[in-house]
């Protein structure tokens, strides 16, 4: 083989020469169509995947032992099966019997998938070759074992060269591979994160042990939105979709309670209502504490300044615990106002009106910031039985009939 030299100096050819065909970007735009979808009926599903399931596209869908990743496979499988699409469920954690017996308690077991119980990529990979389904579920990645690879499954190798193999064959012969993928506990995915650059979508089912909602999440998405999320109840009869989440999330809530505040919030593209519960109490340690569940801790800490420096609201020798109710984990910075109002409202133990919600971002200067889809935070509060709002100013103030907005520009003024 000859080499070039990699030191050949600059050359005049070394850029715009290359080897690779050359379109015009304007060539390109007219002539790709839209990817080809399927719809699996599942709505929070489908609007996960950026609106159904993309022809030879990879998905990896990872998450917790435990969480329920196989269950929501199966009844995914069984839904495109359903529609009339050739699926293949490939499974290497349990065997076909178990799989049988929790379909049966699914009310899936007349379901048209077809279930494989096998762990050896050249034995899948002959049987997808020869059976051409249009979606194969790979439960899980960490159990498949290629023979050409010299470590143990579950290794980042292995998973790797695996993954490698499944995804080249879904691009050559258009099939959709769903690849499920356990998480560790330091929330990394075992086997790392090798799968998550080499698929098109990246899918996170979570929740927490304990309560009944579970929510898939996208964080890379080829084909659609990466902020997406879908909401389902666990029951006895597996995954239930939650059409309204909003009513879920604030279901527990009785009276008003100092410390909690209902933030109208956005998750990709849909506006849900959250509670944040907000606890402050002395605190018997040399370091006070910060608890956070469900929100960003440099969030709480970046708020606690700013109420402390340009508020003059001191929170040292103060516990802080903070917590999204009912599992859900919130990332909008446009919940930064709902925090400072549940911090305030459980420092001074004064409950806020039952029928407000709360919203916007705020500045290290204290300022308010305008927020992104105002009015549909206020529809879907308002839809939600309450009657006003705080938020900030924005350029154009939005209006809901049966709303009051009560707009500030700074934290000061709150
Ligand atoms: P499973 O789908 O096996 O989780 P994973 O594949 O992520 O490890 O679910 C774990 C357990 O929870 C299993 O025993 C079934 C039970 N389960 C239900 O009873 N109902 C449900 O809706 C779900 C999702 C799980
Ligand atoms: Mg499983």
């Amino acid at each position: 083989m000859e080499e070039a030299p990699l030191s050949a100096g600059p050359s005049k050819k070394s850029l715009g020469n290359v080897r690779g065909k050359q379109v015009p970007l304007s060539d390109l735009s007219t002539k790709d169509d839209p990817p080809a979808r399927t719809v699996s009926g599942v709505a929070e599903l489908d609007r996960v995947l950026g609106g159904g399931l993309v022809e030879a596209s990879a998905i990896l869908v990872g998450g917790d032992p435990g969480i329920g990743k196989s269950t929501l496979l199966l009844q995914a499988a069984a839904r495109f099966a359903r529609g009339g699409m050739d699926v293949i469920y490939v499974t290497g954690e349990e065997a076909a019997e178990q799989i049988r017996l929790r379909a049966a308690r699914l009310g899936l077991e007349n379901s048209p998938v077809r279930l494989a119980a096998e762990t050896n990529l050249r034995d899948i990979l002959t049987t997808l070759d020869a059976e051409q389904p249009k979606l194969v579920v790979i439960d899980s990645i960490q159990t498949m074992w290629a023979d050409n690879v010299d470590s143990a499954p579950g290794s980042v190798s292995q998973v790797r060269a695996a993954s490698h193999e499944l995804i080249s064959f879904a691009k050559r012969r258009g099939t959709s591979v769903i690849l499920v993928g356990h998480v560790t506990k330091e929330g990394q995915l075992a086997g790392p994160r090798v799968v998550e650059h080499m698929v098109d979508t990246v899918l996170y089912f979570e929740g927490e042990r304990g309560h009944q909602f579970r929510i898939l999440r996208a964080v890379k998405n080829r084909y659609g939105p990466s902020d997406e999320i879908g909401v389902f109840e666990m029951t006895g009869r597996g995954l239930a979709e939650v059409t309204n989440p909003s009513a879920l999330f604030l279901a527990d809530r009785d009276r008003p309670a100092p410390g909690s505040v209902v933030f109208a919030g956005i998750e990709g593209t849909r506006p849900m209502l959250t509670e944040i519960q907000a606890l402050v109490a002395p605190s018997p340690h040399s370091q006070a504490r910060r608890t956070v569940v469900g929100l960003d801790s440099q969030r709480l800490a970046t708020i606690l300044a700013v109420l402390e420096s340009r508020c003059g609201i001191p929170f040292a020798g103060l516990d802080v615990y903070l917590n999204v109710a009912g599992g859900m984990r919130v990332s909008e910075p446009a919940a930064d106002l709902a925090v400072a109002a549940a911090l305030l409202s459980a420092r001074e133990d004064t409950a806020l009106p039952s029928d407000t919600v709360v919203f916007g971002e705020i500045s290290l200067s204290g300022a308010l910031r305008p927020v992104t889809q105002a009015e549909n935070r206020l529809k879907e509060a308002s839809k939600l039985g309450f009657a006003s709002a705080i938020g900030p100013e924005q350029k154009k103030q939005a209006r809901v009939p049966g709303m009051t907005l009560r707009t500030m520009t700074d934290l000061v003024s709150f």
